[in-house]
């Protein structure tokens, strides 16, 4: 009697903790801006509410656009279209930056913390430490200037 009980006990405890597991796996679940590196479109409404600070006025898309030219076209392309020589290699390949899809959202804030955070296990890497946030607006105010929408 006794060791079925036990048995009982490990069993539920393992139960636990393999649907634990499962739900850490499972990507809908993930609250991290920035990940979902092997899913579809998606958003990331806690990105999505960021409001850009920096105007998109002509100063701050040439900023943008200088910033963009040293950091970001080599894998995303000097027009924006995902066909920079560093991305050939790249899996997934960097986005085009042209069209109407995101698949990580399309607003000033989802696309800021995309390059401030960068996206897990692909090869776009977070900005944090190499522009300001000033300069990373600048650099989503230059985007959304190429972008379809
Ligand atoms: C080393 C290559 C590389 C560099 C440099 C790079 N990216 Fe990326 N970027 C990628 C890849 C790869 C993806 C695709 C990630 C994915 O599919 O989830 C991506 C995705 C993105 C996205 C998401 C697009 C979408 O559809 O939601 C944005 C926005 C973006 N990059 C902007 C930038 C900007 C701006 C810079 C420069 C500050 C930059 N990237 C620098 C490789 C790069």
């Amino acid at each position: 009697m006794r060791s079925i009980l036990r048995d009982a006990l490990i069993t539920t405890m393992l139960v636990g903790a393999v649907s634990v597991a499962l739900a850490a796996r499972n990507p809908q679940e993930h609250q991290h801006p920035g990940t979902h590196p092997e899913g579809g479109a998606h958003r990331h409404p806690d990105a999505a509410k960021l409001k850009n600070p920096v105007a998109a006025n002509a100063e701050s898309i040439a900023a943008g656009k200088a910033l963009y030219e040293k950091q970001c076209a080599g894998c995303h392309g000097d027009t924006g279209k995902g066909d920079g020589a560093m991305g050939e290699e790249l899996n997934p390949k960097p986005a085009n930056l042209t069209d109407a899809d995101w698949k990580h959202g399309s607003t000033d804030g989802e696309i800021f913390v995309v390059i401030r955070d960068g996206v897990k296990s692909t090869g776009m890497k977070p900005h944090a430490r190499k522009m300001t946030a000033h300069q990373m607006w600048d650099v989503v105010n230059y985007v959304r200037s190429i972008a379809a929408h």
